[in-house]
C-alpha cells in the first residue's frame, strides 16, 4: 500500500476553509509574520502541535453524555482510577486540567531549592516547573539524541552512565529522576523498555525515585514492538505496563496520548507524597475525584486511554508521521532522521543555507508554508530558543534550526498529509526565493509566541 489507510470511518466533518493567496498575504502582513497570530479558520492544515487536536471517537462523545457532575464522588472519576490502575499499575491517580499542573503540583512536593532533577530531555513546562521550585533541570540524553542525521532505533534514552554519575555526585540532592516517553523535545523520539530498565536499576542503587513523563507512552511502547528484540508479539498494554513498572509514578498530558482536548493526571505509589500532592491539588485545582476538569471529562480521558492502545490506531499513527517524513526524504528534503511518534522536523539549516541564524530561516520556510499553502507548522529554531547578547546585541543561535510539523492525532487523512509533502516539496524546490524576516518587536521572555517580524528587503546588486 502506498500510504497508510485510516482505521476510521469519518461520521462528523468540519469544513475547511481555503483564503486567497491575497487573503493569506494580507493575514500575515497583520500578524508580523507570526504564525501564532493568525486566526486558526484561516488555516487549512494546522500542524502547530499534537497537544489537545486529536479527534475524540464517538465513543468518547457519547462518554460525555454520561458525566456524573456530583462534585465528590463521581461515578467517572472511578472509571477513570481504575483505567489508569490497568495500564500505568500506580496506586494513586490524581486527576489535573493538563500535563503542567500535574508538573507543578508534583514538583511543588518534592522538589526544593539546590536540587537536581535528571531527565533524558525536560519539555519546555517540565523545565520551566523544576526552575519554578529553584532547582536545575538536568537533560541528560544518549549521545545521539542530540544528531539529526544518526540514525538509531531509540534516539530518545537516557544516557545512564552519566545519570550514574550524576547521582553519585549529587548525592542527597536528586529528589526524582524523570523519563520522557517519547521524548518531544529531542523529536518525538521512543525510549526502549532495555534502557528504562537500566535507568531504573541506577536510581535504585543511589535510592532515587523514578517517574515517567508519559505523554506519549502509546506511541513510545509501539515503537518497541517495532523495534527492540524479544518485544515483537507482545501486545502494546503489556510492554506499557512493563515499562512504568520499572517507575514509582508518572505525569500525564492526555492531551496527547489521551486522545482527548484537555487533561492530565499524576500517578505514583508513595502514600506521603500522593498525600502532599492532593491537599496542594484541593487548594489549586478541585477535589481530588475531578481534579480542575467536569467528570465527563474523566469519561472521556478513560475512554481515550484504552483506545490509544488499540494496535490498528497506532499502525496508523506512527506510519502516517513515517509515511510524510519518508515522501519528504525520498525528495531530497532535509529531515531529522528517523521520524519520531508524533511530527516530522524539517532542518531548516540544511534546507535555506543561504539564511543565515540570524534571519531566521525555520520562520522563512513556516511563512512561505502558510503564504503559498495555507499550512500552518511552527519554527523551533533561533526564533524559539536565540537570544539577543545584551552587550553587542547580536543574536546567539542554538544547536539545530528545525520546523515541526507535528501531526494531530485521528484529524487529517493521508490525502491531507499528501498535500502537505507536495507543498513542502514545492517550496523546497523553489528554497532560494525563501526570504529571511527580521524582528521589529519582541518580548524579553518567550517571545515567538507574540513577536512581530517583516522580510528583509532583498540584497542590492552592485554594479561593478
Ligand atoms: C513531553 C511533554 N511533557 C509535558 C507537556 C505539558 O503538557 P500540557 O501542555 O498538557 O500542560 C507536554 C506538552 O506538549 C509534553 O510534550
Amino acid at each position: 500500500m502506498a500510504f497508510p489507510a485510516e482505521p476510521f470511518r469519518i461520521k462528523v466533518v468540519e469544513p475547511l476553509k481555503r483564503v486567497t493567496p491575497a487573503e493569506r498575504i494580507r493575514l500575515l502582513e497583520q500578524a508580523g509574520y507570526n504564525v501564532f497570530k493568525l486566526p486558526s479558520d484561516s488555516i487549512y492544515i494546522d500542524l502547530l502541535t499534537d497537544s489537545g487536536t486529536s479527534a475524540m471517537s464517538d465513543r468518547q462523545w457519547a462518554a460525555l453524555m454520561i458525566g456524573d457532575e456530583a462534585y465528590a464522588g463521581s461515578r467517572n472519576f472511578y472509571r477513570f482510577q481504575s483505567t489508569v490502575r490497568s495500564i500505568f499499575g500506580y496506586e494513586h491517580v490524581i486527576p489535573t486540567h493538563q500535563g503542567r499542573m500535574a508538573e507543578n503540583l508534583l514538583f511543588g512536593a518534592v522538589v526544593k531549592e539546590g536540587d537536581i532533577v535528571p531527565n533524558n530531555i525536560h519539555f519546555d513546562t517540565t523545565r520551566a516547573n523544576v526552575e519554578h521550585q529553584k532547582a536545575e533541570a538536568v537533560d541528560l540524553v544518549v549521545r545521539e539524541g542530540l544528531e539529526p542525521s544518526h540514525v538509531a532505533p531509540f534516539k530518545g534514552n537516557m544516557d545512564v552512565e552519566r545519570l550514574d554519575h550524576t547521582l553519585a555526585r549529587h548525592k542527597g540532592r536528586v529528589p526524582l529522576v524523570l523519563l520522557t516517553i517519547t521524548n518531544n523535545s529531542g523529536g518525538g523520539q521512543p525510549v526502549s523498555v532495555a534502557n528504562a530498565r537500566a535507568t531504573a536499576e541506577v536510581c535504585r542503587k543511589h535510592k532515587v525515585p523514578l517517574f515517567f513523563d508519559a505523554c506519549r507512552f502509546a506511541e513510545n511502547a509501539y515503537f518497541v514492538q517495532q523495534r527492540e528484540p524479544g518485544y515483537a508479539n507482545k501486545p502494546v498494554k503489556d510492554i506499557a505496563r512493563e515499562m512504568f513498572s520499572y517507575g514509582q509514578g508518572c505525569t500525564m498530558s492526555a492531551k496527547k496520548d489521551g486522545l482527548v482536548n484537555i487533561g492530565g493526571f499524576l500517578a505514583m505509589n508513595d502514600g506521603a507524597w500522593a498525600e502532599k500532592v492532593t491537599q496542594m491539588l484541593i487548594l489549586v485545582e478541585g477535589f481530588p475525584t475531578y481534579g480542575g476538569l467536569a467528570s465527563r471529562d474523566l469519561e472521556a480521558m478513560a475512554q481515550g486511554l484504552e483506545e490509544v492502545l488499540d494496535e490498528d490506531y497506532l499502525s496508523f499513527r506512527v506510519g502516517q508521521v513515517r509515511d510524510l517524513a519518508d515522501t519528504l526524504h525520498a525528495a531530497g528534503v532535509p529531515t531529522v532522521r528517523p521520524p519520531g511518534g508524533h511530527a516530522v522536523y524539517l532542518d531548516a539549516r540544511a534546507f535555506a543555507p543561504h539564511i543565515p541564524p540570524a534571519e531566521f530561516p525555520g520562520q522563512a520556510i513556516v511563512v512561505a508554508l502558510y503564504r503559498d499553502f495555507g499550512i500552518r507548522a511552527v519554527e523551533i529554531g533561533s526564533l524559539m530558543f536565540g537570544h539577543a547578547d545584551p552587550a553587542t546585541g547580536v543574536e546567539a543561535a542554538p544547536a539545530l534550526e528545525l520546523v515541526r510539523l507535528a501531526i494531530p492525532r485521528r484529524v487529517y487523512t493521508s490525502a491531507h498529509l499528501r498535500f502537505v509533502a507536495e507543498s513542502v516539496i514545492q517550496i523546497h524546490r523553489e528554497r532560494e526565493s525563501l526570504r529571511g524576516l527580521r524582528i521589529r518587536h519582541a518580548a524579553p521572555y518567550l517571545r515567538h509566541f507574540t513577536a512581530d517580524l517583516e522580510e528583509v528587503p532583498p540584497k542590492p546588486v552592485h554594479a561593478g
